[in-house]
Parts: C-alpha cells; sequence; structure tokens
C-alpha cells in the first residue's frame, strides 16, 4: 500500500478479532521501530506489553491481546516528537493489516506507566492496542464513533491559508493537494482536528488551534495531534523541519508550532 492509501483506509479500531499477533508480525514491528525517527531528533523508547500478562486494558478496546506504549524524555517539543514517531508506527502496523488506537485518556495512566517502566524526567503520552481488526465493530465502538463524529473531518478552508490566516489555500499541485488531505484525514484527540497551515512561499508554518478544554499535565495532547499532522504531511511532501515564528498575525487560542520548507 503507498502513503496515501494507508492514510486514507487507517481509522481507529476497538474491535478486534481475539487472535494474537503472529511472531512474524511482532519481528517486522520491532525491526521497524528500532528504524524510527522524528525530525526533532528526540529520541522516543517504545515497548511492547502482553495485555494479560500485565493486566492491560481499556474500557473502550475489546479483542486484544498486546498493547504498544511510548516513552519520550519531558523537554520542548516531546509532545510533537511523540506524536510523529509513534504514528509513523501506527501506519506501519496498519501496512500489516494491524489495527490500532491512539489511547491518552481512556486507560489506567498509572498502571500502563508503571508496566511502561517510565521513569523521572520521561512521559508517555499514549499507548494502543496491536491486533487485527474484527468483522463488525461492537455496538460500544459504533456508539463512540457516533458520539465523537469520528468519520468527519473540519473542511480545507477552514484548515489551510495562504500569506495569513484570512485567504484560504489553492493549489493545484498534486503533491501538495495530497499532503493537506493526509493533514486533514489525520486522527486526532476527540477528532478536535487542532492544525492549521499557513503556506507562504515553500514554507508550510503549523499551528495548534487549542479547541479541547482540559490541560494540566506537563504535556499538551493537542501537540501530540500537531506530531501526528506534522508526520503525515512530511511522509507525503518530504521537506525540512525548522522551528521559527513567522510574523504571522494568530488569533486567540492559536500557537505556532514548526514550519515545514520543501
Ligand atoms: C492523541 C490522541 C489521543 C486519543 N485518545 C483516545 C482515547 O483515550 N480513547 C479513544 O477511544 N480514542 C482516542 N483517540 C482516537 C480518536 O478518538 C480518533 O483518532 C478520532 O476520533 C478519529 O477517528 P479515526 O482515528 O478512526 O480516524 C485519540 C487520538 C489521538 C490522536
Amino acid at each position: 500500500m503507498d502513503m496515501m492509501e494507508l492514510i486514507r483506509t487507517r481509522k481507529s479500531v476497538r474491535t478486534f478479532d481475539g487472535k494474537a499477533v503472529t511472531e512474524n508480525d511482532i519481528k517486522e514491528l520491532t525491526e521497524y521501530i528500532n528504524s524510527i525517527t522524528n525530525p526533532y531528533g528526540i529520541p522516543v523508547k517504545f515497548v511492547l506489553l502482553d495485555a494479560a500478562e500485565h493486566g492491560l486494558s481499556s474500557p473502550v478496546i475489546q479483542g486484544e491481546h498486546l498493547y504498544i506504549t511510548g516513552k519520550v524524555p519531558l523537554t520542548e517539543h516531546c509532545a510533537e516528537a511523540f506524536g510523529y514517531s509513534f504514528e509513523k508506527l501506527v501506519l506501519y502496523a496498519w501496512s500489516l493489516g494491524i489495527g490500532t488506537t491512539w489511547i491518552g485518556g481512556t486507560m489506567k495512566r498509572e498502571l500502563f506507566e508503571q508496566k511502561a517502566g517510565v521513569r523521572e524526567g520521561e512521559i508517555m503520552p499514549c499507548v494502543s492496542p496491536l491486533g487485527y481488526p474484527a468483522k463488525k465493530r461492537s455496538i460500544k465502538e459504533i456508539g463512540m464513533r457516533t458520539a465523537i463524529r469520528a468519520d468527519k473531518r473540519i473542511k480545507n478552508e477552514e484548515l489551510f491559508f495562504a500569506n495569513g490566516f484570512g485567504e484560504p489555500l489553492h493549489t493545484d499541485d498534486p503533491t501538495i493537494m495530497n499532503a493537506l488531505e493526509a493533514v486533514r484525514l489525520a486522527p486526532s484527540a476527540v477528532n478536535k482536528q487542532p492544525w492549521r497551515i499557513v503556506k507562504c512561499g515553500n514554507a508550510y508554518h503549523f499551528y495548534e488551534k487549542k479547541n479541547l478544554a482540559g490541560g494540566g499535565a506537563a504535556w499538551d495532547v493537542q501537540k501530540v495531534d500537531l506530531g501526528i499532522a506534522i508526520c503525515h504531511f512530511m511522509s507525503v511532501a518530504g521537506g525540512v523541519l525548522s522551528v521559527a515564528e513567522p510574523d504571522i498575525s494568530v488569533g486567540k487560542d492559536t500557537e505556532y508550532i514548526a514550519t515545514v520548507t520543501l
């Protein structure tokens, strides 16, 4: 499957078929994990955990045997770096037919952190089950997708802009059209889709529109979403990441995150 196909077909999987992930697939995943990097250069450590052995579960997940957790040093840009690297894993797993769901809330966080061996100065923003999708979604999963409108995405003209937030971005470059579509289809916490992009020349400035209540954690879950969006964009269009805020006026609750230059 090519990258756009993977991004278009990936959906959160919360109902698994009850079969264990094969040894061969675990080997492929492990090899891939060892090759994952992110453009922030912040290392993300992955830990595979057997659900039964460690007593791990999530109230929204059913039929799973395996979880993957990720740990990252608590430092500037760690949430974006985590989002980028963990999404690489999510897309690769899907290329093997293995389903995932990003889980940042619906789990016993302390237990997962303990089993993943999270140390002082490290954070474990999210985990995911790994397994083969069941033929049918559970009633609970269907209800959840409906409640958070998981299949809906915000329209391009409200997400992507040119030269400032006033003008919608229009392009007929097929690579850019695909890269923007890849961002639009990305998973995000509570499907809030906080990513915004302003194009200036060859520079694509990514912003976070803070539209999820809560907080209090040492890290911002919507910055994980931005890392995922940047991963999708760069996986399709390439480019070089830098962090240097441009002189663009931003609205309330909007924060500059990073720039990808093509
Ligand atoms: C950072 C992050 C945290 C998430 N946390 C949860 C969670 O705690 N529980 C859950 O069921 N889904 C969680 N999700 C999955 C989103 O609800 C899902 O990605 C979104 O509704 C879009 O649906 P899709 O992934 O099928 O495209 C999370 C997603 C992200 C990116």
